[in-house]
């Protein structure tokens, strides 16, 4: 297991560079049968540097063979976030199906010489799936207009209008433009300045649409920072309408596609048809160059699938785990009608284990229960719903090591959104996270934590007497990423 390799919190299920800093998932693509993973890569060093794209490719959105550096550093700056898209119809001329790359070149001598200098959008593109790319000469395709924060563009075809359209983030807003080949740009409209959560920087937007039984459900992603509902980073989204030129919310309400700490920039793939698939960073702006690993820092979420719910009359996005990670569980034990007569221990914390669980709950009443993680050393990680707040927890005050930052030893909270009378909830654990999916997903919450050995013991703990419809607890494959 990891730990044998000397990368205790290395976890075996979720994607990570095998050296240097990582942070957001950024161009993710489906072509000839592979999801490309592009993502926010500092080959050079543990900590956030100089940004490249790096690379990675999978067959099943579970195992990952991390591919050479795909994009460095050039002339117009280093390469922030961005998308990348199949160009089926060769506008841009580079050829039919040219996978290109829409990102953000971010020049720190540019910051110096004046906002307009700072942030600009480029393309770059690649006939061979991803393994070489040519940047196009005409770069920046976008320029900075004078806004210090204008980056991470997500590009996508609008059908209807024959154009690809871009949703940029623009420091407190939205700005759509749109595009006949991706390398002329028109401003279409902004959205957001009086909507949303804006307790820091807008980054790393999305734009989606969902067929919500013949109605189209447009949903535009927005991730914030700082500004979450559990302090640092976080991703919220709006549901409404997009006619080619505008996006129209249909409510105010702050929504958040994941309520814990630690997913962020999460965004879905491109040319996946009418699957969204959803993947995160794994970590949170505000301790994420110092958490406690060696050789490598950061993860990525599971793969995630997003879907369209409405729940008191308001869309709601739900995210479950992608089918493709049932492919990796292995069932150890299915219990029906648990009885909880205060306690009941699912699984023994053993000292050799690699932290890798999946539980599943269902036919749970809506009342106050807790579920520990737990190890041999005394740590723990508390997974929980308060019925008299209506909120569902993770409490990792004692899950290890947590010094590295003041705020990381804390309880966290989440919304029930759904309304069911009964709940039920999904986690999926590794060595170093796990991540919470509750009443099918309409409530969600990714933490990390570095316990000194994995968390393997599992016991539900309820006042009074719970009783659970169906229990079942797996393990994933082991070492599904190979290194
Ligand atoms: C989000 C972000 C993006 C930016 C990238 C830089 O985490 O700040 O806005 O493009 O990271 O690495």
């Amino acid at each position: 297991v990891a730990q044998q390799n000397g990368e205790p919190h290395r976890p075996q299920l979720h994607f990570t560079p095998k050296k240097g800093w990582m942070n957001d998932p950024n161009g993710m693509v489906f072509l000839n049968g592979k999801y490309h993973l592009f993502f926010q890569h500092n080959p050079n060093a543990t900590v956030w540097g100089p940004m490249h794209w790096g690379h990675a490719t999978s067959t099943d959105l579970v195992h990952w063979n991390e591919l050479p550096i795909a994009l460095y550093p050039d002339s117009l700056g280093t390469i922030f976030s961005g998308s990348a898209v199949i160009d089926v119809n060769n506008t841009a001329g580079f050829g039919k199906n040219a996978m290109v790359a829409i990102y953000t070149n971010h020049s720190h001598e540019g910051e110096k010489a004046g906002t307009d200098k700072f942030q600009n959008q480029s393309i770059a593109y690649s006939l061979d799936e991803g393994k070489t790319w040519t940047k196009y000469k005409g770069n920046p395709v976008l320029r900075n207009p004078g806004i210090r924060d204008f980056r991470d563009p997500k590009v996508s075809w609008y059908a209807p209008g024959k154009k690809w359209i871009m949703t940029l983030a623009t420091l407190d807003h939205i700005t759509f433009y749109s595009s006949p080949d991706l390398k002329t740009w028109k401003e279409e409209s902004r959205f957001g300045k009086n909507t949303g959560a804006h307790g820091g920087v807008w980054e790393c937007p999305d734009l989606i649409a969902f067929n919500d039984n013949g109605k189209l459900v447009w949903v535009l992603i927005v991730n914030l920072n700082p500004g979450g509902p559990n302090g640092g980073s976080a991703t919220q989204y709006f549901t409404g309408s997009f006619n080619g030129n505008t996006f129209t919310p249909n409510d105010t309400t702050i929504k958040w596609l994941d309520y814990g700490p630690d997913e962020y920039a999460g965004i879905t793939w491109s040319n996946t048809g009418n699957r969204k698939l959803f993947l995160g960073w794994m970590s949170n702006w505000q301790y994420a160059n110092v958490v406690p690993t060696k050789n490598w820092r950061s993860a990525m979420t599971l793969p995630r699938e997003l879907g369209i719910k409405k729940i008191n009359g308001q869309y709601v996005v739900v995210s479950t785990l992608a089918k493709e990670v049932d492919a990796v569980t292995r069932p150890l034990k299915t219990v029906p009608h648990v009885q909880v007569a205060d306690h009941y221990e699912v699984v023994k914390a053993s000292g050799n284990a690699d932290g890798l669980f999946r539980l599943d709950l269902s036919g749970l009443p809506v009342t106050d229960f807790s579920i520990a993680l737990t190890n041999t050393k005394g740590e723990a990680v508390i997974v929980g719903f308060d019925r008299t707040a209506n909120q569902f927890y993770i409490d990792r005050t004692r899950s290890g090591a947590t010094d590295f930052e003041k705020g990381f030893a804390k309880k966290h909270v989440a919304p029930r959104i759904a309304t069911n009378s009964n709940l039920n909830l999904t986690i999926a654990g590794d060595a170093a996270s796990l991540e919470l999916f509750a009443d099918n997903g309409a409530t969600v919450m990714t933490s990390i934590f570095f316990p000194s050995e994995p968390l393997s013991g599992i016991t539900i703990t309820a006042p009074g007497n719970l009783q659970i419809k169906n229990l079942k607890y797996s393990t994933f494959v082991q070492n599904a990423q190979k290194r």
